[in-house]
C-alpha cells in the first residue's frame, strides 16, 4: 500500500509506478500533483483502490485502465482530467465505484461503461463537459445507490429505463439540458430519497408518485413544469421539496402561496358518474390508504454508498479476533465459525463479523461470494471484504468479513423471549408486535428481490431464523448464502439439493409466534 494523502507533495508520479507489482492500494489524494496519469499504472494488475483525488493531473485517464481486472473504486475527482471517459471502464468487473467529478472531461457517456453492471454503487461523474443523452443501458446498473451527472451538458430525455436501476438512493441531475417529462418508470424507484433535477429543461406535470416515495429532498425547481402541484408525500413539507421557476404550477400547499387551480364546471353525466363510483372508491381508497400507511411508516434506507474495504489479509484477521479466540466466537455452524473482530479505525470504525469457512467448505464460501457479490439490497448482508490465504499451520484459510450486527440472529430472540430471566445479554428480551411485523416485511422484500427483481433470480436454499440477522435498528437482512443456487442454473441439474428448509420461488410464509 502506498499513502500519501492529505500533504503538500509536487510533481508527478514516475512512470517507474509500475515496478510495484504488488500494489493494491494507492492514495495520493489531498496534495498537488502534476502532469499526466501515467499508462503504466495499469501495469499494476492487482491494484484495488486508487485514490487520486484533489490534485492537478491533467491529461487523458489511460485508455488501458480496463487492465485493472482487480479495480473496485478509483477516485479521480477534482483534478484538471480531459479527453473521454475511457470506454475501457467497463473490463473492471469488481468496479464498485466510479469518480470522475470535476474535471475538463468531454463527449458522450460509453454504453461500455454500463458492463460494469453488478457491481456499481456509485456513479459520479458531475462538473465535467460531458454531452449527448444519457444512454438507455443505464438500466443495467442494478445495484447503483448514487447517480450524480449535474453540471454537464447532457441533453435529450430521461431514459426510461433509468426506472430499471431499482436500489437507486440518490438522483442528482441539475444543470444540464434534459427535457421532455419524468419517465411513469421512476415510480419503480421505491428507495429513492434524493432527487434533484432542477435547472433543466423538463416540462409536463410533476408525476403522482413522487408523493408515495420516501423522498427527504426533491429539487424541480428552474424547468418547465405545469398543472396541479400535489399537496402529500414530500409536497406536505415545505423544506424538503423547491419548485421555484416553474411559472405554470399552481395548487400545493398554503405556504406556496401559488395561484388557485382553476377548477372547471362538470357535467351532468360526470357527477352521475362520480357518485355512481363513489362507493367503489372509498373500499379502494380505504384499502390503499392502509397499505400506504404501513409501507410509509418503514421508509425505504439504503444508506450512502457504502465504503468497501480492500481484500485483508490472514494476519490481521488473526489480530482483530484475538487469534479467533473464543471470547469473540458469535456462533458455530455447519460451514465454520462466525467471529467479532476489530480490524481498527484505518480499516473499519465499527465491529465487523468475520465469518471464517471450515476446510472442505470451498465451495460454500465460492458460492456466498458468487452470489453476494451480484446483489445488494438493504436487506440482504453485504460482503465488506474477502480473504483467501494459508494459515500459519499450513491450511488453506477463507474467510468473509460483513459488518457486525449488534441484535444477532433471530433465533437468539425467538429463544430469549421463553427465558426472560436470561442475563447474559443486555438487549431487550421481547419482540414487539411492530418488530416483527417490520422483520416479516424485510425478509420479505429481500426475497422478493432476490426473486423477481434479479434477471437471474436467486434462491437462497437455507433461509431459517438462524441465517435472519438483527442491526441495532432491528431492521432484518437475510444471510448465509452458502447453499444459493441462481434459477438459471438450475435448468441444467438434476433437482435442488438444499435442505429441508428450501422454499420454491413465489410462495413463501414467515412466520412468527406471537406471545402475550
Ligand atoms: C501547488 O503548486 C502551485 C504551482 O506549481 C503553487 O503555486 C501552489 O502554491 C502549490 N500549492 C500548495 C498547497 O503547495
Ligand atoms: C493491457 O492489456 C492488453 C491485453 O491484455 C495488453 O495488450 C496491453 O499491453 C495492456 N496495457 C498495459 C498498459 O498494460
Ligand atoms: C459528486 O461529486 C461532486 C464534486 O466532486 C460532489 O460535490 C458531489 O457531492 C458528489 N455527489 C455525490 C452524490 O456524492
Ligand atoms: C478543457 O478541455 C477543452 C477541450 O476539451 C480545452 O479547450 C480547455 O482548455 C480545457 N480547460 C481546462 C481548464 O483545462
Ligand atoms: C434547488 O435547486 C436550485 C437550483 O439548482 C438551488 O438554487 C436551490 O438551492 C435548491 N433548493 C434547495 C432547497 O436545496
Ligand atoms: C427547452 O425546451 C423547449 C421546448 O420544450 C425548446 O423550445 C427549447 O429550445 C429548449 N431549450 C433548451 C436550452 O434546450
Ligand atoms: C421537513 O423537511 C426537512 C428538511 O428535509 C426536515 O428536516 C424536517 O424534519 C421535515 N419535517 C417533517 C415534519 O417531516
Amino acid at each position: 500500500m502506498i499513502s500519501l494523502a492529505d500533504n503538500q507533495i509536487s510533481g508527478s508520479i514516475p512512470p517507474d509506478i509500475s515496478k510495484f507489482i504488488n500494489l493494491i492500494f494507492l492514495s495520493l489524494e489531498g496534495n498537488n500533483f502534476t502532469g499526466i496519469i501515467p499508462p503504466e499504472i495499469t501495469e499494476l494488475g492487482k491494484l484495488q483502490r486508487v485514490l487520486l483525488s484533489n490534485n492537478r493531473f491533467s491529461g487523458n485517464i489511460p485508455a488501458s485502465i480496463g487492465n485493472l481486472s482487480m479495480l473496485d473504486e478509483i477516485h479521480l475527482q477534482n483534478n484538471d482530467l480531459n479527453g473521454m471517459i475511457p470506454p475501457s471502464f467497463g473490463n473492471c468487473p469488481m468496479l464498485v465505484l466510479l469518480d470522475l467529478s470535476q474535471n475538463n472531461l468531454s463527449g458522450t457517456i460509453p454504453n461500455e461503461l454500463f458492463q460494469v453492471t453488478p457491481f456499481s454503487v456509485k456513479l459520479n461523474i458531475s462538473r465535467n463537459h460531458l454531452v449527448g443523452s444519457l444512454p438507455a443501458g443505464i438500466g443495467a446498473l442494478k445495484t447503483l445507490v448514487e447517480l450524480d451527472i449535474s453540471e454537464n451538458e447532457f441533453a435529450g430525455f430521461i431514459p426510461a429505463e433509468l426506472g430499471d436501476c431499482v436500489t437507486l438512493d440518490s438522483l442528482y441531475m441539475q444543470g444540464n439540458f434534459l427535457q421532455g417529462n419524468i419517465s411513469q418508470s421512476m415510480k419503480k424507484l421505491r428507495g429513492l430519497r434524493n432527487v434533484d433535477l432542477s435547472r433543466n429543461n423538463l416540462s409536463g406535470k410533476i408525476p403522482d408518485f413522487f408523493e408515495n416515495l420516501s423522498l427527504k429532498y426533491l429539487n424541480l425547481s428552474w424547468n418547465h413544469f405545469k398543472g396541479e402541484l400535489h399537496t402529500k408525500g414530500v409536497f406536505a413539507n415545505a423544506s424538503a421539496f423547491s419548485i421555484v421557476g416553474n411559472k405554470g404550477l399552481c395548487g400545493g400547499i398554503p405556504e406556496l402561496r401559488l395561484r388557485r387551480c382553476s377548477t372547471h364546471k362538470m357535467s351532468w353525466v360526470q357527477i352521475l358518474i362520480m357518485i355512481g363510483s363513489i362507493q367503489v372508491l372509498l373500499v379502494v381508497g380505504c384499502l390503499l390508504w392502509l397499505r400506504r400507511k404501513k409501507t410509509e411508516t418503514r421508509a425505504v434506507s439504503i444508506g450512502p454508498a457504502s465504503v468497501f474495504l480492500i481484500r485483508l489479509s490472514y494476519e490481521l484477521l488473526h489480530q482483530a479476533t484475538d487469534g479467533f479466540s473464543r471470547a469473540n466466537l458469535v456462533s458455530e455452524g455447519g460451514f465454520g465459525s462466525v467471529y467479532k473482530g476489530e480490524l481498527g479505525a484505518q480499516y473499519s470504525e465499527n465491529a465487523v463479523a468475520i465469518k471464517v469457512f471450515n476446510e472442505g467448505a470451498a465451495n460454500n464460501f465460492n458460492t456466498e461470494c458468487g452470489a453476494l457479490q451480484n446483489i445488494r439490497h438493504r436487506n440482504i448482508v453485504k460482503i465488506r471484504s474477502t480473504c483467501k490465504s494459508i494459515e500459519r499451520s499450513g491450511k488453506e484459510f477463507t474467510a468473509i468479513i460483513y459488518d457486525f450486527m449488534e441484535n444477532g440472529s433471530l433465533d437468539r430472540w425467538q429463544y430469549l423471549t421463553c427465558r426472560t430471566s436470561h442475563h447474559e445479554l443486555s438487549m431487550p428480551q421481547i419482540l414487539n408486535l411492530k418488530n416483527r411485523i417490520n422483520i416479516a416485511i424485510d425478509v420479505a422484500s429481500a426475497l422478493d428481490y432476490l426473486h423477481n427483481q434479479l434477471i437471474d433470480p436467486l434462491i437462497h436454499c437455507n433461509l431459517r431464523q438462524s441465517n435472519i440477522l438483527l442491526d441495532a435498528e432491528m431492521s432484518a437482512y437475510v444471510s448465509n448464502f452458502g447453499l444459493a443456487k441462481f434459477l438459471a442454473d438450475q435448468w441444467h441439474s438434476d433437482g435442488f439439493t438444499g435442505p429441508s428448509e428450501y422454499a420454491p420461488p413465489g410462495k413463501i410464509t414467515i412466520q412468527f409466534q406471537l406471545h402475550t
